[in-house]
């Protein structure tokens, strides 16, 4: 039987499983060679060029981050307790397919109560049981709220609306057994994408892939934790990639959408990255508002070290 390939188990916001195959001729050479020995991801999310890196090639030593408490959660509950929290996401599949659509809601709502009421009562830095039950509703929510957004509100609450979807993928058990294989030699941090300096050397590659600069004052997706990521962020960033290229050596790649795609004169990240090779590729922006913005856009590439010719 073909193994199952891994992918990304949430639908995530700049998510990158679109842009796969027009990535991975700008990752670097050492990758391939075997030269390179680890990987990080500071900004994880969905992980989709996390699972593609880690199956395709030879990484010994591989490190996620992110600063969204619930979706490191669920990432080590995959890693230690798959099998129990499948468990738990069959029930959700089951209750969700054979509920009417108006019941469909309320399992939605009921559920997301649920999770709210529980942020309290969650250690989100010690492993333990209570974790299982809130890895599955964290994974439930993200398949059935409306385009797989994750918005909190002031009060700290997920209040993304029901999604209205017929067949969602809740218990996607082949995925998530194969996710959990991946993860088994990663570390996953619940921490700011900063605390990975002391893990790089000359033999590791990062790709940042921090939230979006918007490209328009209705695109602003940034809010995935009840924080922005504003142009403040963007420049520490920059100053950090700078810190890592000459002190660490590490072979570095970021991406990021093309502030071009609005406003033509719009040079912000050429600055930042004076110095930097930066690209442009093709994406299809999926998370917007309305439905007729979802068009083909640029997104950059910025890079530290040569691409072979
Ligand atoms: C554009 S998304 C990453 C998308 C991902 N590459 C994918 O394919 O799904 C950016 C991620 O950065 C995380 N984040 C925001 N600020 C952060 C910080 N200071 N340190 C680490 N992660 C952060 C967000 O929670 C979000 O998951």
């Amino acid at each position: 039987m073909l193994k199952t390939k891994a992918k990304p188990f949430l639908k995530w916001a700049g998510g990158k499983s679109q842009l796969l195959c027009q990535f991975e001729k700008y990752y670097p050479d050492d990758l391939s060679g075997g030269i390179i020995e680890n990987y990080i991801e500071p900004f994880v999310g969905g992980g989709a060029v996390f699972f593609e890196i880690m199956q395709k090639y030879n990484i010994q030593h591989s490190y996620i981050y992110d600063v969204n408490k619930d979706l490191i959660l669920t990432y080590r509950v995959i890693q230690r307790k798959p099998d129990f929290l499948l468990e738990i996401l069959q029930k959700h599949q089951s209750d969700y397919d054979h509920a009417d659509e108006q019941d469909r809601k309320n399992l939605f709502l009921s559920i997301r109560d649920h999770f709210n009421a529980q942020r309290f009562e969650i250690n989100h830095t010690i492993f333990s049981e209570n974790w299982i039950p809130r890895a599955a509703q964290f994974i439930f929510l993200n398949k059935t709220c409306f385009n797989g957004l994750f918005r909190l509100n002031s009060r700290g609450e997920f209040n993304v609306p029901f999604g209205g979807y017929k067949k969602p993928n809740i218990w996607d058990k082949n995925n998530i057994l194969a996710v959990s294989e991946v993860l088994q030699n990663t570390r996953i941090e619940l921490s700011n994408y900063e605390n990975c300096f002391d893990l790089a050397n000359e033999k590791t590659f990062i790709y940042f892939d921090p939230p979006y600069r918007p490209i328009s004052k209705t695109a602003s997706f940034t809010t995935y934790t009840g924080f922005e990521f504003t142009d403040i962020e963007q420049i520490k960033l920059s100053r950090f990639f700078n810190k890592l290229d000459t002190q660490k050596r590490s072979k570095l790649m970021l991406s990021n959408s093309d502030p071009k795609n609005e406003n033509p004169n719009d040079d912000f990240f050429e600055k930042l990255y004076d110095g930097y090779k930066l690209h442009r590729v093709y994406a299809k922006r999926i998370i917007n508002c309305s439905a007729e913005k979802r068009g083909k856009i640029n997104e950059l590439l910025i890079i530290n070290y040569r691409l072979p010719i």
